[in-house]
């Protein structure tokens, strides 16, 4: 590592023109090179689910990985770090230096758009799960950015909010992860968060100097979510380091003025010199600074190579939660050497919008391309059942993207579309054979290999007709898009952001376009889109196209009746009910938990006609499951990644054990949940402490699948537990010490989860709150015995005189999860 003092000797080189320049990105993913100080050019990719690298499409592809929850619901800390190792390597094969992950905001509510990114909504298994992933990313070179730094829990108005939240649901709560991770992990960026806390903009907020780096002393990169830096002055004040994207000539406050700024001295030189010292000291962790260390050499796996499919295979097993089981699974393939009836299958129906088409990621930045993804139909069928479909009705709420069979390139070399690009003169300036249809350009219109300006873009594919009947066809995008078939038009239409509409709904879900098109059996026709890219009114930030074409179905009752047929004759139906991205997403908060579209009626009428109904929720937050008691299983997947669908094959089949444990509370309905609703500008965290588990225990609310719930094929008795003081392994904590043992028939991995209480607490508390967990590993019969270390900060509270301990005696329990715990002690702190 280089030394503090090289660092500012590098520092001391630069005129004020160089150190501010390189305090705005350089583009939209990197920062400038500064070959006087021995910097070359840093660049910066999202996260988290898989690392996207500098363009985004599918030319490019990314291993995608299991999103935030599903991560989280593995409760091991050992596989996220292999994750992150894994993640580490999509970045060095991309060219990338620093990931923009881990998301470690929490569920303060299940509305909130991105649950799906964020791990939990306990803080002390967010911080043990974030710190697993900054480690297994650092380990190999990679930065990690511990995102969004702070009170970044929902979307709704995110550019602006201000949230008000009191100091001990700050510290206790939503701090709290961020802390535990930059002292455990030391992660080498933080990412500002757009929303201000209690009137400051988190970029200029006191809490980067105060507690950031001040009481935890974290020696990091502090950058600004993307065009989340506002003022010049205040920002630069405060520990902000770099604003993001740039350059600052498009975006951001600081730049020119930031050198004036400086000069007529509002701003302290030396704070320029600090941010600087902080950028060096971010390139030469990633390997990026002359006569640092280099970055060590990674295997360069392709992210469709056995080895990734093998590692994300697990990793998605590994998070499934086994929410309900009356025995059915694990299903076993006929044949006579497979257990008795009446887990014995030949048929399965599988069923349902999400069994098809498999949904593993949640929308916005989080988005990348995988190499292929596996749905539950292809799992089930390439595992060898004898499987039939009936999709019964549809998750999406709007017209779904184009793809294959239907959507093929002009010259029908493959599925996708061929890209035109024309300048204002009319002449092409470049053009791209595409493998899919969705386009995504961001800061400006600019596509690769394409040197002059772009005034058009032309979108011309074939469209082929597998049955006959009424296709819709069409665009979603903003601005003018005008649509012709087999050279007719169709549409000529506008896209505007309607009134009032949330900006990140509109840019990250824009309104859609569509158009009829009656085609017979195997019937083809040419469609020409074309779009005047400066028509958008984001036209400068991002564009994002998608062709939209929905194949003919029939109504939902039809599609319900013919799902609940295919069940009355099958042995077992599979039903993969969900939600998508257009959910699920950055931007925007959902509205309602319920799943979309007729999908609760659809296993209704499934379970109806065969009561040997397992139903796999294929989600990224908790839905509605209204239900959930009268299905034989419910086996909760997340977006859990491309192997989805093998993975899925591998659990059913019980291969593999489905090894999660719920990292959030599955509500029975929306009532008592927190809002995401701002009010004039503020949103208030009302709630104090009480959010999930936490509020559920103090409403004496019963949930549907409570925080840490989950089995897998085999069960356990809790014998147990002996509490210790443990100063020298705990650093002032406790040791806890429970015996379990596997009562089942299988070998199997149970989690087991320590929580705290306080009985008569002269402080307002939750009921309980997790303290620690490990997992443990255990044959049929065996008895293990597992050691828990609770640090002593899981007794503290935060008053104002700082983190305390309650005098007297807490109480802790053991148990398999949050609403069931057979075994307690208590401990008390030795008086010194
Ligand atoms: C998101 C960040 C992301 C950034 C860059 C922002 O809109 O909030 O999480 O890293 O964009 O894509």
């Amino acid at each position: 590592m280089i030394a503090e003092e090289e660092l500012r000797r590098r520092v001391s080189r630069l005129s004020l023109e160089q150190k501010v320049r390189l305090l705005t990105g350089a583009d939209f993913w990197g920062l400038h090179a500064e070959p006087e100080a021995g910097l070359r050019r840093v660049v910066l990719s999202d996260g988290p689910a898989g690392v996207r690298g500098e363009s985004w499409d599918e030319r490019d592809s990314s291993a995608n990985m299991p999103s935030g929850t599903a991560l989280a619901a593995t409760w091991d800390p050992g596989r996220v770090e292999a994750a992150g190792g894994l993640l580490a390597r999509e970045a060095r094969r991309k060219g990338v230096d620093v990931v923009l992950a881990p998301t470690v905001n929490l569920h303060r509510t299940p509305y909130a758009g991105r649950c799906f990114e964020c791990f939990s909504e306990d803080p002390l298994l967010t911080a043990r799960i974030g710190a697993a992933y900054v480690r297994g990313l650092q380990r190999c070179g990679v930065g990690a950015t511990v995102k969004h730094f702070v009170a970044n829990d929902s979307e709704t108005q995110r550019m602006t909010v201000d949230v008000h939240v009191d100091d001990r649901a700050l510290r206790e709560l939503y701090l709290a992860p961020f802390e535990a991770i930059v002292r455990e992990a030391g992660p080498w960026a933080v990412m500002a968060s757009y929303n201000g806390v209690n009137g400051s903009p988190m970029t200029q907020s006191p809490l980067l100097r105060d507690v950031l780096h001040g009481e935890w002393g974290y020696d990091g990169l502090v950058m600004s979510d993307w065009t989340a830096a506002r003022s010049t002055e205040a920002a630069a004040r405060a520990d902000l380091d770099l604003a993001m994207p740039g350059p600052a000539s498009r975006y951001g406050p600081w730049g020119d003025a930031l050198v004036e700024a400086v000069t007529k001295g509002k701003v302290d030189e030396a704070l320029i010199d600090d941010k600087v010292v902080r950028i060096l000291r971010l390139a030469a962790r990633v390997g990026a600074l002359e006569g640092g260390p280099a970055a060590p050499e990674l295997p360069a796996d392709r992210p469709d190579s056995v080895a990734v499919a093998t590692e994300l295979r697990a990793a998605a097993a590994a998070g499934f939660v086994l929410a309900r089981n009356d025995g059915i699974l694990p299903l076993s393939r006929s044949g006579p050497s497979g257990p008795p009836a009446p887990s014995r299958v030949t048929q399965v129906a599988v069923i349902g919008p999400n069994a098809e088409v498999a949904r593993t990621l949640g929308g916005g930045s989080a988005t990348v391309f995988p190499p292929y993804t596996v749905s539950p139909l292809d799992g089930l069928r390439a595992a060898g059942l004898h499987v039939a479909h009936a999709p019964g009705v549809s998750s999406l709420q709007r017209a779904p993207q184009a793809r294959a069979p239907w959507l093929l390139r002009p010259d029908r070399s493959g599925p996708g579309a061929e890209l035109r690009f024309f300048t204002d003169a009319g002449e092409l300036a470049g053009s791209e054979l595409r493998d899919g249809g969705t386009f995504i350009w961001l800061g400006g219109f600019a596509p690769a290999g394409v040197t002059e300006p772009v005034a058009r873009l032309e979108i011309s594919c074939v469209i082929r007709a597998t049955v006959a009947g009424t296709y819709r066809l069409g665009v979603s995008g903003l601005g003018r898009y005008r649509l012709a078939v087999d050279g007719a038009e169709v549409f000529d239409a506008t896209l505007i952001v309607p009134e009032g509409a949330d900006p990140g709904e509109v840019l990250m879900a824009p309104p859609q376009q569509l158009a009829p098109l009656q085609l017979a059996a195997g019937q083809s026709v040419t469609a020409v889109l074309t779009h005047d890219v400066h028509s958008s009114p984001f036209a400068g930030f991002g564009t994002l196209v998608q062709l939209i074409l929905e194949p003919p179905h029939g109504t939902d009752d039809e599609e319900i009746a013919a799902a609940a047929s295919l069940a009355a004759a099958s042995d077992v139906a599979v039903v993969v009910v969900g939600t998508t991205a257009e959910v699920e997403s950055e931007g925007f908060d959902r509205r309602s938990l319920s799943l979309p579209g007729r999908q609760d009626d659809l296993v209704r009428r499934v379970i109806a006609a065969n009561p040997r109904t397992v139903v796999v929720v294929n989600s990224g937050a908790p839905v509605l499951l209204p239900w959930a008691q009268d299905a034989a299983a419910v086996l909760l997947c997340w977006f859990c990644g491309q192997e989805f669908g093998n993975a899925l094959a591998e659990v059913l089949l019980g291969d593999v054990e489905p090894g999660g444990r719920l990292p959030m509370t599955w509500p029975v309905s929306e009532d008592g949940l927190p809002s995401t609703q701002p009010a004039d500008g503020v949103l208030d965290y009302r709630e104090g402490l009480f959010i999930g588990y936490r509020a559920f225990d103090r409403d004496g609310r019963e949930p549907l699948f409570p925080f840490g719930h989950g089995t897998g094929y085999t069960s356990w008795s809790y014998d147990s537990m002996t509490v210790s003081d443990s100063p020298a392994q705990a650093r002032g904590g406790v040791a806890v010490c429970v015996q379990v043992r596997n009562t089942g028939r299988r070998p199997g991995r149970e989690v087991v989860q320590v929580y705290a209480s306080r009985p008569g607490s002269a402080v307002e508390r939750p009921a309980k709150w997790l303290a620690g967990f490990a997992a443990v590993n255990a044959d049929p019969g065996e008895t293990v015995e597992v050691g828990i270390l609770l640090p002593e900060r899981v007794f503290r509270h935060w008053s104002d005189a700082g983190w305390v301990i309650e005098p007297g005696a807490f109480t802790l329990s053991a148990g398999p999860s949050s609403a069931s715990l057979p075994l307690s002690s208590s401990w008390q702190r030795a008086v010194p």
